[in-house]
């Protein structure tokens, strides 16, 4: 199967599929210079191809300083020379194309580098046609910066210039703000979406989706101390520094570009937002983003009961005709085979049946196949300027480390005699090709529920219904399916169903019915065509 960008097909090819999270600094070298690269990526397609993947996001690959790995973006329309060229781009989205997988790119939208042309441009003086790029103010009476707002060091998020002024950094001073007020910026991005679609492009993922526009009057951002990463930042509520309403304008614009070409483009919105029906809000009324990252979920604890109720509230948000997309892991918030499983292969497996078998679009971060975790970086190795203070969840670096493709010295992601950009991590993790080898392995089983979920969902949002069962116990109807999962160290009972088992944790095909399930065990099951719930 090979994908046909140019064909006249608009069905939302990303309903019922799975994209794939690419750290394209570490996913393979072939360069040999000990940083992941675009030829790297075309060489192993065929891990992705047999694992069974719709699309791949790669994080950003454009011009960049790398302050923030790729995040202050110095140039939209051009490949960072360490990951390759433009026409390596194109090689990868043709090669990924002839496998059935599109490749969707991270835009970044919110700031720019301060390396930017247009940055540099609109520094030079404060008469540059440029300079309304981005957001300046004059120091008040003492001196001091226009408001309370603190970037994501949590410091101020306004730096005082040389040509006198403040501008604002809602991250780090390298990454200034871009004014969204300025009708000038909004044609930049009409022209850097057309400019990648055009290239074939399937869609993109929204960086700081919420962010764009600033609050008119740059009031002060209110205090809030309590409440978890989502809902505030270093004591501040970001209502007026972030999730502005002008905000919903753009994606209305931008949807109707994307929805101009076949199929249509899709635009993935990191919406980082404390509630499913906050997030919800960046579909509008279909008219907006189609997909929209479901933080709230990616941070819940692992409890069926927490997840459920996340999910049964989604389901309820999203418009007519929108889709939910799963996730747990990524290269900000760490790994879902730690922080929701502790590195217990059993909760890796449920937690990856679970995100298998939920409606709309999965996503999963490189590693996840292999139920990789977050890997302890020294702090002489960390590379993160931002979390350089941060231990523990801080951290981020710990969850952007080379792919362990196999146990050689430099495990397969580069040669042997080369230092990786970031450690392997130390002792015998799990790799990819020891997983490949076995049949019993995480690998297989992610494999296995991918071939399942295509079967069962492809191209469609299946309807969802969470099913009474007993306490511990996370039970639902998911098109045609029943999913019963074990939240629990103890075995539960199943709820009653009639119909086919097709795939438990394990990675088998249950031999008889089943009505126990193991400790965080979970089963997929058919439901028999004459069960009412059908
Ligand atoms: C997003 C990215 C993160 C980056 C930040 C600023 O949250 O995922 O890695 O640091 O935006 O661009």
């Amino acid at each position: 199967m090979s994908v046909d960008l140019s064909v006249d097909d608009n069905r939302p090819w990303w309903h019922g599929a799975v994209i794939y999270q690419l750290y394209a600094r570490s996913w393979r070298d072939a360069s040999g210079d000990g940083i992941g690269d675009l030829r790297g990526i075309v060489d192993r397609l065929d891990h992705l191809a047999w694992l069974g993947v719709d699309a791949i996001w790669l994080s950003p690959t454009m011009p960049s300083p790398d302050k923030d790995w790729g995040y202050d973006v110095a140039g939209y329309t051009g490949v960072h020379p360490e990951l390759g060229t433009l026409a390596d781009l194109d090689e990868l989205i043709a090669a990924a194309g002839r496998r059935g997988m599109r490749v969707l790119l991270d835009l970044v939208p919110n700031h720019t580098s301060t390396e930017h042309p247009w940055f540099v441009e609109a520094a030079s003086s404060r008469d540059n046609p440029y300079r309304d790029y981005y957001v300046w103010v004059d120091p008040d009476a003492d001196g001091n910066p226009p408001n309370n707002w603190k970037d994501f060091t949590g410091e101020a998020a306004w730096k005082l210039h040389e040509t006198g002024q403040y501008y604002l950094h809602n991250f780090l001073e390298e990454q200034a703000d871009l004014n969204w007020w300025h009708p000038a910026v909004h044609q930049e991005f009409r022209d850097i979406l057309q400019f990648w679609f055009d290239r074939g492009v399937a869609g993109f993922r929204i960086d700081v989706a919420h962010g764009l526009y600033k609050d008119a009057e740059l009031r002060d951002d209110p205090v809030k101390t309590d409440g978890g990463p989502l809902e505030s930042v270093f004591g501040l509520d970001p209502v007026y520094s972030a999730n502005r309403p002008e905000t919903h304008d753009v994606y209305r614009d931008w949807r109707k570009i994307a929805d101009g070409y076949s199929p249509s483009r899709v635009l993935l919105g990191e919406t980082w937002v404390p509630t499913p029906e906050r997030m919800a809000a960046f579909q509008g009324d279909n008219d907006e983003l189609q997909l929209t990252f479901n933080f709230p979920f990616a941070y819940a604890s692992f409890d069926g009961r927490e997840l459920a109720d996340i999910v049964q509230r989604t389901m309820a948000a999203l418009p007519p005709g929108g889709c939910p997309i799963w996730m747990s892991s990524n290269h900000d918030i760490g790994r879902f085979a730690s922080h929701w499983c502790d590195g217990d292969e059993r909760k890796t497996r449920l937690a990856m049946l679970v995100l298998a078998t939920l409606p709309g679009t999965t996503v999963l971060y490189y590693g996840d196949e292999i139920g990789m975790g977050d890997v302890e970086v020294p702090l002489a190795l960390r590379r993160d300027i931002a979390t350089l203070d941060g231990g523990g969840e801080g951290n981020r670096d710990r969850a952007r480390t080379p792919m362990p493709w196999d146990a050689t010295p430099g495990g397969g992601f580069s040669a042997p005699d080369v230092t990786p950009w970031l450690p392997m991590g130390d002792g015998p993790g799990p790799n990819v090709a020891d997983q490949r080898a076995d049949e019993d392995s995480v690998l297989w089983l992610c494999r296995r529920l991918l071939a399942l979920r295509k079967a069962e969902f492809g191209g469609t949002v299946a309807d969802y219904e969470q099913l009474p069962s007993a306490d511990g116990v996370w039970a639902y109807r998911v098109g045609p399916l029943v999913v019963a999962t074990n939240f629990s160290d103890a075995p539960a009972d199943l709820p009653a169903v009639s119909g086919e088992a097709l795939l438990a944790t394990d990675g088998a095909v249950p031999a008889a019915p089943r009505q126990v399930l193991g400790p965080w065990e979970g089963v997929i099951m058919r439901l028999a065509v004459d069960d009412d719930r059908v």
